[in-house]
């Protein structure tokens, strides 16, 4: 098998960096390579190093750009391609709006199929190798989701989404048949190469209490699986939510009576917790996923990232584009918005610690950091290079840029798509030609 060794300014996180001067939680070399075989990393380290241990390997040279581990998006809509920048609703209405309407259509597969495959094609061009994503409520948006993930060999985490109530007839399954159609796409599609399949109910408000029985059911039957599903967005989905479920005490307590809280959950948004909310899913070790732009453009509310991650019971937390609530592909960009909600509660986020959780961070919130985020050798070659001086303002801004940290937040301050140079997905070069 022919060997690639990838060269460039290597960066790789070994634990959440807790300062922007944190040199243990990163390695660093200004003249690093990855040594790839058969998509799995062999090696990584400094080029003269992993070149020793390489023997005959051709050389793709990226010097002077960054070479990372791919970008890891924990939550977006593959249908909601065509629903991004919808304007002037806030969540209820823009589902009702804009959302519904558009998910309609992915009865028809080969329409499916094409968006799907535009998804993941933007995914790759903005440096994303890896996302928990949403489909519809037909089988078939997650069959062709999963076969163009196949065909592009991406890892992707994805489900049909389970909703039977509060949404138009074409949109709406019933507890048995979500059953049945979820069990049947785990059977044909769980553990398929690189692919892994999540019980998807959308979130309380379109799932009756038989629906989340269900839901309930196959969590119990596949404990290994990932449960994905949206929670304390905004106030109005709150309230409907509380109305719905007068038992539970909170939203919150809605899954959990359902038992769908624990550490292969992940739960979108959670911009709102009371304290007990946020004692429970840290009990459970469940995922609470930050999805700023969603949050600002929907204006549904500031995500306390900071207070989440320092209680006593801190929360486990991934990031991620929420597309097409959220305004952009890009997880720079998201880091971006989230510097800015996380600087409006008083406090700043070091570039290293976003970095890292676009990576290694969002990697270990989905359990997945044995095979991805990382650049350990063993584990698959998603790769990510990137150009700080990738547009005039970013070569001009990056002429006083001294270290590393200060290179990453212009990354992140002022990059999109266009400084990712390069996207590797099981070792192969596969933004290029896009
Ligand atoms: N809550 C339920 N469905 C959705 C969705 O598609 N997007 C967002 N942002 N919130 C939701
Ligand atoms: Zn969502």
């Amino acid at each position: 098998m022919t060997m690639k060794l990838i060269r460039g300014r290597l960066l790789t996180f070994l634990a959440e960096p807790q300062a922007a001067d944190d040199g243990a939680s990163y390695r660093f070399e200004e003249d690093g390579a990855v040594l790839v075989e058969g998509g799995i990393i062999r090696a990584a380290g400094a080029f003269a190093e992993v070149k020793a241990a390489a023997g005959a390997a051709e050389i793709i040279d990226h010097r002077p750009h960054l070479l990372m581990p791919g970008f890891v998006d924990a939550h977006a809509h593959f249908p909601q391609a065509q629903v991004i920048a919808s304007f002037g609703a806030e969540l209820l209405d823009w589902l009702n709006t804009y959302t519904f309407p558009a998910e309609a259509e992915f009865h028809d597969q080969a329409h499916a199929a094409r968006i799907a495959g535009c998804f993941l094609d933007e995914l790759v061009r903005h440096g994303t190798t890896t996302a928990a994503v949403y489909c519809t409520v037909h089988p078939q948006s997650a069959e062709a989701f999963f076969a163009e993930a196949e065909g592009r060999g991406m890892c992707m985490i994805a489900g049909k989404v389970m909703m039977d109530r509060s949404a138009p007839r074409a949109l709406t399954d019933t507890p048995r048949s979500s059953y049945d159609d979820t069990k049947r796409l785990i059977e044909q599609w769980h553990g398929r190469g690189r692919l892994h399949y999540a019980i998807t109910p959308r979130f309380a408000i379109t799932s009756t209490p038989e629906q989340l029985e269900m839901a309930q059911a196959l969590v119990e039957e596949h404990p290994d699986l990932h449960m994905q599903t949206h929670l304390s967005e905004n106030h109005a989905e709150i309230a409907l939510s509380c109305d719905l479920y007068p038992e539970a005490p909170d939203y919150t307590g809605i899954y959990e009576h359902y038992g769908l809280l624990g550490p292969k959950s992940l739960f979108g948004h959670c911009v709102h917790l009371s304290e007990r909310e946020a004692d429970v899913l840290s009990d459970s070790g469940s995922v609470a996923v930050f999805c700023p732009t969603s949050n600002l453009f929907l204006g549904s509310g500031l995500f306390d990232y900071q207070r989440y991650r320092r209680r006593a019971k801190p929360l486990r937390i991934a990031a991620a584009t929420d597309v097409g609530g959220g305004t952009n592909y890009s997880m720079l960009r998201t880091m971006d918005e989230g510097y800015k909600v996380v600087a409006y509660h008083g406090e700043k986020l070091n570039p290293l610690a976003s970095f890292w959780q676009i990576t290694r961070g969002n990697a270990e919130a989905l359990s997945l950091e044995s095979r991805i985020g990382t650049l350990e050798p063993g584990t698959d070659a998603d790769l990510v290079v990137l150009n700080a001086c990738a547009t005039p303002a970013m070569r001009l801004r990056m002429e006083r840029a001294e270290t590393l940290a200060e290179e990453l937040f212009v990354l992140q301050t002022l990059g999109d798509d266009r400084a990712v140079v390069e996207t590797y997905v099981a070792g192969e070069a596969v933004k290029g030609g896009l």
